[in-house]
């Protein structure tokens, strides 16, 4: 019998026992649970929303699931991980995580939530349903290997220079990303808060100019490990200059120096529904590798 607890603050050793669980899932799964912003709300401490929720064998055994919910700019964003183990349909700790999180959404005033899961199995339709929540954006994980071999394009890039780039580059990625949930309004701290990752390489982040003007970008972003990828981690190209193969060549030059810097493989994620990227990385040789799926919908306040 396992037993659920909420904590709507994380102290050093619940992060410690999370982090451990995320590891052993992250090795069985062999992808990392748990989105990057979410990761940072947790060992920051927690922003105002916050809770964390763990499930474990009696009411002292070992960590069998998590749950975490963070407050977005406008919705709730939820994850749940959980061990191989107890997972499926005959087991019931993925829907005892996700009912406590989606019950502390209405105690906290209800409101639109979003639940991301990473390579969904068909069950989890009927977990999702069961706590009123259904399918809505899918996010594409798609690969190739690298070295590209690939024709000069005679586009010229150069690198991003931090403190100086910041506000062109803010105005031409919500211009280009303008229709985009979360890419669409980034502000400054944002930024800032990824140039202070661990993982940030101005060196990666490759600026095309033309016309005196930021008309193309692609940031590039390494994941180290026994396996290493290089990600596609953001590429946008200013309207006004769309259509004109820089999409395609911004590409490239990213996959030039993931490359360059030794990575095998080059991967990004795309909105399933973004024809323009999809059709733009398929024509560049991109396969999918896995799905991500958002099941959303609106939580009443039970306050
Ligand atoms: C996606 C994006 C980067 C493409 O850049 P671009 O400079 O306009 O594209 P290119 O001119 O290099 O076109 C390259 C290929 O993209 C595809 N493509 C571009 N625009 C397209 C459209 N509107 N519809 C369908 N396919 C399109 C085509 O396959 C095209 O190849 P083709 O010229 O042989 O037909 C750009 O549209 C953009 O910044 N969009 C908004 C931000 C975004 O969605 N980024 C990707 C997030 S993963």
């Amino acid at each position: 019998m396992h037993h659920v607890q909420v904590k709507r603050r994380m102290g050093e050793s619940d992060v410690a026992e999370v982090a451990e669980l995320l590891a052993t899932v992250a090795l069985a799964d062999g992808h990392r649970p748990l989105g990057e912003h979410k990761w940072l709300d947790l060992v920051h401490g927690g922003r105002t929303g916050f809770a964390g929720f763990v499930a474990r064998e009696g009411r002292a055994g070992p960590l069998l699931g998590y749950a975490q919910l963070s407050r977005g700019h406008r919705t709730w964003g939820v994850e749940v991980v959980v061990v191989p183990e107890a997972r499926g349909p005959d087991h019931c700790v993925t829907p005892d995580l996700l009912s406590a999180a989606v019950a502390e959404v209405g105690r906290q005033g209800g409101g639109h939530v979003h639940l991301w899961v990473a390579k969904p199995d068909d069950w989890w339709d009927d977990t999702a349903a069961s706590c009123g929540l259904h399918r809505g954006r899918e996010l594409l994980q798609m690969r190739r290997p690298l070295p590209f071999a690939h024709e000069d394009l005679g586009v010229t890039v150069r690198a991003f220079v931090p403190g100086e780039d910041e506000a062109t580059w803010l105005e031409v990625n919500n211009r280009a990303f303008a229709s985009h949930p979360e890419q669409g309004d980034w502000d400054l701290d944002t930024l800032l808060e990824r140039e202070a990752e661990p993982w940030f390489d101005p060196d990666g982040f490759l600026l095309h100019e033309r016309d005196g003007r930021l008309a193309a970008f692609c940031w590039t972003k390494v994941h180290e490990g026994e396996h290493r990828l290089g990600e596609i981690y953001v590429i946008g190209v200013d309207p006004d200059f769309q259509g004109l193969g820089l999409g395609r060549a911004l590409v490239l030059a990213g996959l030039d120096h993931l490359a360059a810097a030794g990575i095998g493989t080059g991967m990004l994620y795309v909105d399933g529904d973004n024809a323009a990227a999809v059709s733009l990385y398929r024509s560049l040789g991109f396969e999918v590798d896995h799905l991500d799926r958002a099941y959303t919908g609106d939580v009443a306040s039970t306050r």
